[in-house]
């Protein structure tokens, strides 16, 4: 039976077979842990789980900022993040008693766009991009900006602690992409998309050899007007031309930020809820990060089912049920007997889901995991935090 801080927390799930424990207060107080990033596919509990380990790192004495994507609103308001406004603000109610501090953001994707732009362009460049329609439309919706956006803030952030001294430890939340493997690939598609040699060939006049296929071209920028509408092409072009030469800084921004997450002070995290989708999907990702040698630090199975409590088997439950049916004539066998069978569904769905876990260390030996159990309400509050964090750390 687990305790903590806060008292008993309940039955514990299953452990899980095959891997190693994941110790999160080792790679918490290690100092040369100076980056978390937590990954995962879509509601699986990636802002819940990095904004709890930024909490209990704070709690442990590490100077933490953590970088949260679009968190409830609840949760916001109790870390003191309501407001979008992208700077870190410090989080009142963390006991700083070990000498350690949190500062939370939520990130501005847009916000942080025009912040790129504006240290790129000089002053007058910089406000006519920013006024332009097609920017505003590309800067705020455009699939794949908020992950560019995130690591663009991860790398701002990254060069203030440097400066400044003020944190040794930034967590990061990531977008909640259908995918976790968006997080990796949407910097390089938007960087494509911007410095694409297909859209300037379309929208920018023709020069030098290209006059030739002017045309062409004229019937194509033709046919767009029509499509688009010319003052939406002229947009188009203007913004291309005026962006002209941020594209090169745009790229290298985004390789530097892809370097830190090769260095060694960075760890991933991949959440995941136990059903297989989200457990191959994880999968996929420690694959992924293998492959761009991005240190994986392990696994989160976020909501896993408790065990329920004693050792009757799902099957003895049931046929316990059977019988009680058979004596009472029908198939209403009252209380007792919603009882067996509520017994029954969950001792089939931990084991479900433990067999869902033991294929996955089956195939991935070597990442440490650690199993938060599914609480029975929201987490939307700094005790629910430490609570959560606690339970990562059993
Ligand atoms: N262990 C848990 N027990 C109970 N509720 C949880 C647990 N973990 C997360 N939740 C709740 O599940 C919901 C989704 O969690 P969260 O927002 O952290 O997921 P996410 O992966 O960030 O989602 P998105 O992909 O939409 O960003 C939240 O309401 C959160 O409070
Ligand atoms: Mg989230």
């Amino acid at each position: 039976m687990a305790t903590t801080r806060h008292g008993r927390v309940g039955p514990l799930v299953a452990p899980a077979t095959g891997s190693a424990p994941l110790d999160v207060d080792a790679l918490l107080d290690d100092p040369a842990t100076e980056i978390i990033v937590c990954c995962g596919s879509g509601g699986v509990g990636k802002t819940t789980t990095s904004a709890a380990l930024a909490l209990r790192a704070a709690e442990r004495g590490r100077k933490v900022v953590v970088l949260t994507i679009d968190p409830a609103r609840r949760l916001a308001q109790s870390m003191g993040v309501g407001t979008l406004d992208n700077i870190p603000r410090p989080v009142r109610e963390v006991d700083g008693a070990t000498g350690g501090s949190l500062d939370a953001m939520m990130l501005d994707m847009k916000r942080t766009f025009d912040e790129v732009v504006e240290s790129q362009a000089s002053p007058e460049k910089a406000a006519q991009i920013l006024s332009n329609p097609f920017y505003v439309a590309l800067s705020s919706s455009f699939a794949g900006t908020q992950e560019y956006m995130a690591m663009e803030k991860l790398g701002q952030l990254h060069e203030d602690a440097r400066r400044t001294g003020r944190w040794d430890l930034i967590v990061v939340d990531t977008p909640p992409s259908r995918s976790a493997l968006d997080f990796l690939d949407a910097p390089e598609r938007l960087s494509s998309f911007l410095d694409g040699r297909f859209i300037r060939l379309l929208l920018v006049p023709a020069r030098g050899p290209a006059r030739l296929m002017s045309a062409g071209l004229g019937v194509m920028t033709n046919a767009l007007t029509k499509i688009l509408g010319a003052q939406v092409l002229r947009d188009m072009q203007t913004f291309v031309a005026a962006f002209d030469t941020l594209f090169g800084g745009f790229r290298q921004r985004a390789t530097r930020t892809y370097e830190l997450l090769q260095a060694r002070g960075t760890a991933f995290l991949v959440v995941a809820s136990p059903e297989p989708d989200a457990l191959r999907e994880a999968a996929y990702f420690v694959e992924r990060l293998n492959e761009e040698r991005m240190p994986l630090a392990g696994l989160v199975v976020n909501r896993a089912s408790r065990e329920p409590e004693g050792s009757l088997s799902a099957e003895r439950a049931l046929a316990a049920l059977e019988r009680l049916e058979e004596e009472s004539g029908d198939h209403d066998a009252g209380l007792t007997g919603g009882l067996l069978k509520l017994h029954a569904d969950r001792v089939r769905i931990v084991s479900r889901e433990s067999r869902l876990r033991d294929r996955f260390a089956a195939a991935h030996p070597d990442v440490p995991t650690a199993v938060v159990p599914a609480l029975s309400t929201d987490v939307h509050d700094l005790d629910g935090l430490r609570l959560v964090g606690d339970l990562l750390s059993l």
